[in-house]
Order: C-alpha cells, then structure tokens, then sequence
C-alpha cells in the first residue's frame, strides 16, 4: 500500500480509502485545488506583500497543487524552487515548470538541502498549521536559513480566535479538527503566530485576517469558478465515503465558524 501522505492524487478506486486520508488530499482527489483557510484573496494579499519581482529567487514551501506557484510564476521570478513532500503533488507543479532556473523537488520543509541565503522570497501556504510546534519551529529555522538578510517571508495559515482562548477549549478544537481532517492540526492565534515568526528571526510588516471559509459555497466558487464547483459536486455524489468525510470537516468548520479565521503574515528576515 502506498502512503497517502506521499502519494494522493491518483484516480479515486485505484487504492484511495477516503474515510482515511488527510482532509486536504480527500478535497484534491474531488477536484478542488485550492486548499489554503483564507481562499485566493489572502493568498493575492500575501503576494502583494511579498512583491516578487524579475530579480527574486522564490522558493514556495508544500505548493500543493501548484495554484499559488503559478500565481508567482506570473512575476517572472528569477528562479523557483519549491520543496513538496508529496510525490504526485511535486509531479502535478513540475507541469508548470519551464528551464533550468524553476524546480520542485520531493522533500521536507524543515530540511530542503537546499544552500544557504539562495533565496530572497520564501513563502508557505496552509502547512505549518499541520505541524506540531516544534517542528514548525524546525521549518521557520530552515526558512531564516534559506534567505538572504533582510529577505522577505510570508505564510497563510489557520489561527484560532480570540488571542485569550482558554488552552482547555484550544484543545477541544484542535482535538475536533484533528478527527475531522485526519491531520493533527495545530492552529495558534494570531499573537501566538506573531511571536513564534519574531522568535524565530522575522519581523512582521504586514498582517491581514479572513474568514475560515475554505467549504462555504461563495468562497468555493471564487476559488474554484462555477464549473469547478459543479464538477466537484458531482464527484461528490458519486463517492458516499468521500461526501461524509466533506460534510464532517464542513460541521467541525461551522460548529467554530467564530474560533477559526485565516491568517497571513509577510515579514523580513532580521538576525536571531
Ligand atoms: C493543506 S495542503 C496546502 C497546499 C497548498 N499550499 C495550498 O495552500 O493550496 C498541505 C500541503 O503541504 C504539504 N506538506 C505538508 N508538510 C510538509 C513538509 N513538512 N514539507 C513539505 N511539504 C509538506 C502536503 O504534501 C500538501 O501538499
């Protein structure tokens, strides 16, 4: 059996079990392609911020399905790299790829092996989240290490809302997600997101906030178009497994529709 961290977009009845796999992986396979919490518009914001010019060397960190690294590529960067730890994701963004200076290589955000200071644009999308703490940590360092001094870092991730929530109540929530999604996910609050990046060496510039709406119907069709969504209805009626596990992670997200909230932060690289 092949895992289905490593290997998940291949035809659904080859050798997908949906009531297992990650919540991200059961929305690819449906046909969605979008699966950051705060949906293309934080995404549009993060990149304004990080204004990537024809000089840059970027470096995306778990495209995923490779929307935001064609978004990037639209800036004629002068190089892309981005690490993927999913083999068949990696496959799927290399299609995008063109010449010798834009790869995507199969591997670990927290350990790319790639040099140091090779980058001056580093950005990550709906993965730290997904990590507990101290590997997000081990990810940020890899980050501070890949930049050049004064290099521009962004990231997009899932928070918890309000800053003061009691840890009793994080933990059900985390404990909710974690069954819903197949994912430990680890969401902090903003100010918790805040100072794990200025502990880890950046100083923040810009912040903006959106709503967790990655499964409500108007968000779906911004992100995916109309046809998209359609088409991924259809998949959806024809899979019960696949429609339960949609509708599980759709109530978890409603049930703390006033906890949960999107953020983005883009800052510089300052010494540690
Ligand atoms: C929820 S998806 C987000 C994909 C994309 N960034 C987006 O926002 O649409 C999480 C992605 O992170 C990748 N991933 C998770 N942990 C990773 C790690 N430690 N290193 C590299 N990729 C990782 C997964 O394979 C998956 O593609």
């Amino acid at each position: 059996m092949v895992s289905q961290e490593e290997h998940s977009l291949e035809k659904p009845g080859t050798y997908i079990d949906f009531e297992k796999m990650p919540g991200h992986w059961v929305l690819a396979q449906l046909g969605k392609r979008v699966l950051r919490p705060g949906g293309l518009e934080l995404t549009r914001q993060m990149l304004s911020a990080l204004d990537i010019q024809a000089n840059d060397r970027v470096v995306e960190f778990a495209p995923g399905l490779g929307v935001t690294a064609q978004m990037a590529l639209r800036c004629n960067p002068a190089s892309y790299t981005a690490v993927e730890r999913n083999q068949d994701a990696a496959k799927l963004v290399r299609s995008y790829l063109e010449g010798p200076n834009q790869a995507c290589i199969v591997g670990q955000a927290g350990d790319t092996g790639l040099p140091s200071n090779s980058a001056s644009v580093l950005y990550c999308e709906a993965m730290l989240t997904m990590e507990a703490d101290h590997r997000k940590a081990d990810i940020l360092q890899e980050a501070h290490r890949l930049l050049d001094p004064n290099g521009r870092y962004g990231i997009h991730e899932l928070c918890l809302l309000p800053d003061d929530m009691p840890e009793i109540q994080k933990a059900e929530i985390q404990k909710a997600l974690a069954k819903a999604i197949r994912v430990n996910a680890r969401p902090l609050t903003p100010s918790e997101w805040r100072v794990l990046l200025e502990t880890e060496g950046f100083q923040i510039q810009t912040e903006a906030m959106a709503p967790m709406h990655l499964l409500a119907p108007r968000r779906f069709i911004q992100d995916e178009g109309f046809r998209e969504t359609l088409r991924f209805i259809g998949n959806l009626l024809r899979h019960p497994t696949a429609l339960r596990r949609v509708l599980r992670m759709r109530s978890v997200f409603q049930k703390y529709h006033n906890h949960l909230a999107a953020i983005m932060l883009v800052g510089r690289k300052s010494e540690r």
